[in-house]
């Protein structure tokens, strides 16, 4: 038993101590998907605020700074080039990942000016060298995989150490726990493999936590809701293969990291955990929907020192300061 409960607790570990989806040609083929699904989902990358924020930058003279951290193949980012050049607006776009084997070609970097660099979200002193030019607009979509119920804090605090005050911050979520199958009774292959125990899926923490960190760390702070289910019927269908891929991803995790972990999720052997896979892929194919609910938060950096600020706070001690200094 005591052996049981080790193997659970390594396994839980790596489950957020490590990403835990892909990161080869077929998961980048994933995330070009998936951020497609994206773009229709939430329209333009750059909300309004953000193409003010930045404007008035550039209108002062200086090159606007955007940096989006876990950026993979960098779409967000090309993305947010071609708003900006419609935008009129001249800005450095950085991205960020832990697995630099996801950037995109050199020349695809150089033509569209934005560049890549190798960072860990949970390694502060990956942060400390951007400190020296901070960022006006600081972006992070989808990296919650890679965030555990303990690294939260850390991780928001070291965005927050290389943004600008009054610049902006984003951070845009799928909400796992709230992922909705349309029809459970008749897509019985996709319930199971989801019923398994992904502790990824489990971890309901997502949507407390960055409204509370928003809540107290920024200013201005809103949320959007987006979901799949407002997509037509093409976009759901590109959403059924994207949540296809994702499970294939996560079981060939789970192979990879071997017996303990497909222990871990409920199944005796990997041939079991390939076959629940392969009936819910035929299920996507024939029909099933998986819907993902997103979540955007937006809030802008204080223009004063930055510490944690219960309930507005942080206001009054900036204005206490305004007052007095
Ligand atoms: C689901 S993908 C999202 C990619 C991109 N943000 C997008 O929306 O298209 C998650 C990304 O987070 C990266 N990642 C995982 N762990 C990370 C970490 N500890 N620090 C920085 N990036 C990480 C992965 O390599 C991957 O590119």
């Amino acid at each position: 038993m005591a052996e049981v409960d080790t193997i659970q607790r390594e396994v839980l570990m790596k489950d957020y101590a490590e990403y835990t989806l892909a990161t080869g040609d077929e998961a980048g083929q994933r995330l070009e998907l998936q951020s497609n699904i994206t773009r229709q989902m939430l329209g333009k990358v750059l909300p309004q605020q953000v193409i003010s924020h930045l404007r008035s930058v550039a209108e002062k003279g200086q090159r606007p700074r955007i940096c989006d951290i876990g950026t993979g193949p960098g779409h967000w980012l090309f993305d947010a080039r071609a708003q900006l050049r419609e935008e009129g607006i001249n800005a450095v776009l950085d991205g960020y990942d832990v697995h630099p084997e996801l950037f995109p070609p050199e020349e695809k970097r150089k033509a569209e000016d934005v560049s890549f660099g190798e960072l860990n979200i949970h390694q502060r002193e990956h942060f400390v060298p951007l400190m020296k030019s901070k960022y006006d607009f600081v972006h992070v979509r989808y990296l919650s995989v890679a965030v555990g119920p303990d690294q939260w804090d850390g991780a928001i605090e070291s965005c927050l150490s290389i943004l600008k005050p009054g610049g902006i911050f984003i951070w845009e979520e799928i909400l796992l726990e709230k992922m909705e199958l349309v029809d459970p009774e008749k897509w019985t292959n996709v319930l199971r493999m989801f019923k398994l125990n992904w502790s990824i899926l489990r971890r309901n923490d997502v949507e407390p936590k960055l409204t509370s960190l928003f809540n107290s760390n920024l200013e201005n702070v809103t949320q959007e809701n987006f979901t799949t289910k407002d997509l037509n019927e093409e976009w759901q269908r590109h959403q059924a293969l994207n949540m296809s891929m994702a499970c294939k991803e996560l079981v060939d995790k789970a192979i990879e990291i071997g017996e303990p972990a497909i222990k871990f999720v409920g199944l005796d052997s990997a041939e079991e955990l390939q076959e629940v896979l392969r009936l819910a892929q035929q299920d996507f194919k024939n029909g099933a929907l998986l819907h993902m609910p997103v979540n955007r938060w937006m809030g802008v950096m204080p223009a004063g020192t930055r510490g944690s600020r219960p309930d507005g706070k942080r206001k009054w001690t900036q204005a206490l300061r305004r007052w007095f200094c």
